[in-house]
């Protein structure tokens, strides 16, 4: 995976670490936004994207290192019409990805989390991916297909036409 992401089947890649504030939340899925623009998204698309980093940066800062502060780092990759996310952090870890990753899910009810956050990365992005360790950390990969402009366009004439 990681041979294949540095050779050159990427058009684009950044990289991106800062420390686990809660104020870096914004700053993170505004960052990623702005480089998944280039793929030239929709809104709905870009709000996706930003909704999805969110959830995953905000497990990383709230679940993962909890009351300690860390380092958050997120990868993206450009390809065609795809862009890659991949967000990780070396904080405590999750003991069942599975259990963990069942809408409603919490182990932190008493601070209004919803238990939903894995639920909404893995319905507003095409695929999501979990790996963890306890005691050494937690990265969430997810993707999503961009539908290129001209696709956009036929499909909106599509419906012009059909609702007229
Ligand atoms: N980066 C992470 N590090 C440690 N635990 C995590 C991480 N992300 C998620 N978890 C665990 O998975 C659970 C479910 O996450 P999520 O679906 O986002 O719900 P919520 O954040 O509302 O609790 C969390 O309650 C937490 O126990
Ligand atoms: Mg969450």
């Amino acid at each position: 995976m990681r041979q294949r992401k540095e050779g050159n089947m990427y058009n684009n890649e950044m990289k991106l670490e800062f420390i686990s504030k809660s104020s870096n939340e914004a700053f993170a899925r505004i960052a990623v936004a702005a480089f998944a623009s280039q793929l030239d998204p929709t809104i709905e698309e870009l709000a996706d994207i930003k909704t999805a980093v969110s959830e995953a940066v905000t497990n990383s800062i709230i679940h993962g290192y909890d009351k300690k502060q860390g380092v958050v780092k997120i990868s993206s990759w450009l390809k065609e019409n795809e862009i890659i996310i991949e967000i990780s952090d070396k904080g405590k870890g999750i003991e069942n990805v599975e259990m963990a990753k069942e809408p409603l899910y919490t182990t932190k009810p008493n601070l209004e989390r919803s238990g939903m956050g894995f639920t909404i990365m893995e319905s507003f992005m095409d695929k999501m991916e979990v790996e963890s360790v306890v005691g050494l950390g937690t990265k969430v990969t997810m993707s999503k297909v961009i539908k290129p402009k001209e696709d956009k366009d036929e499909d909106e004439f599509k419906m012009l036409m059909t609702n007229s």
